[in-house]
């Protein structure tokens, strides 16, 4: 292959891409169902370990994107609740993969004023995670440039649960009255807590479901979905997932001005 006709060609293709790009109307809040990584691995007869390898580093060219682009959320979804169903072996390196990246990229997100911010029912994971987790958290949580939200251990039906049985608590306890419940109320009790929904969802590797992500926070994203495989998603398919959402017409229920 010319490598050197193949970047070039690469490059032209993201100015014109980048030319493309409405400036200001990126979207604040991108999510993404980081979907694919077990097909990618089995195309070229690896290892499905070696697809969620090669997941991290589209992780990493997407936040870089991100904070280039000037999006201020980045939301993925890297482990749900139903993931334990999968073998043991895939699990621990999954985790594996998460405390690694914590440790050996925090210090570079945190120098580009990324706030890491994992959420999810963290208390079950691995305690090597948890502390990565923690550590990553102390360390950026003041930065502002952009928010980067993990989902791990993540289930949208088990938040609204946890959201529901918070709220009980506060009626039972007299804090609150049944009539004061609003979507603002309710959505205050999210991980997602002071957060703007997000404006568009990515879906790569062609499924089209929500997988029991953001359940309450989609109620108006626009969903894209790709048929790129989540370790080959760089940074010329967001901008193509951009460029979309731009040409929608978002209406959240009301009609054309
Ligand atoms: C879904 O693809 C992917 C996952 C369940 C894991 C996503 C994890 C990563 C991208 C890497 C680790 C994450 C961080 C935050 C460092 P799949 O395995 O279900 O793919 P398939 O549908 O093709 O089998």
């Amino acid at each position: 292959m010319d490598f050197v006709k193949f970047f070039k060609n690469r490059r032209s293709s993201q100015e014109t891409l980048l030319n493309s790009i409405n400036r200001d109307k990126i979207p604040q809040h991108v999510a993404i169902i980081m979907d694919g990584n077990g097909r990618w691995a089995q195309k070229r007869g690896l290892p499905r370990y070696a697809g969620h390898k090669a997941g991290v580093e589209a992780l990493k060219d997407i936040v870089k994107a991100c904070i280039e682009l000037n999006i201020k959320i980045l939301s993925v979804f890297a482990f749900s609740t139903e993931n334990w169903k999968r073998p043991k072996e895939e699990v621990s390196i999954l985790m594996d993969l998460l405390t690694k990246y914590l440790a050996s990229e925090k210090d570079d997100l945190h120098k580009n004023g990324v706030k890491i911010n994992c959420i999810g029912s963290l208390d079950k994971l691995p305690e090597s995670a948890q502390n990565e987790i923690a550590k990553a958290y102390v360390l950026t949580k003041d930065n502002q440039k952009l928010i980067l939200n993990i989902a791990l251990n993540y289930g949208g039906r088990l938040e609204i649960i946890e959201a529901a049985k918070k709220l009980a608590v506060n009626i039972c306890e007299g804090r609150m009255k049944i009539d004061e419940i609003t979507e603002e109320i309710f959505s205050s009790f999210l991980f997602t807590n002071g957060q703007p929904d997000p404006d568009l969802l990515i879906r790569p590797s062609g499924e089209m479901r929500l997988s029991n992500f953001y359940l309450w926070q989609t109620a108006y994203t626009e969903l894209y979905v790709s048929s790129v495989l989540w370790p080959d998603f760089r940074k010329n398919n967001l901008l193509e997932a951009i460029i979309d959402y731009q040409n929608r017409d978002r209406r959240f229920g009301g009609i054309k001005k």
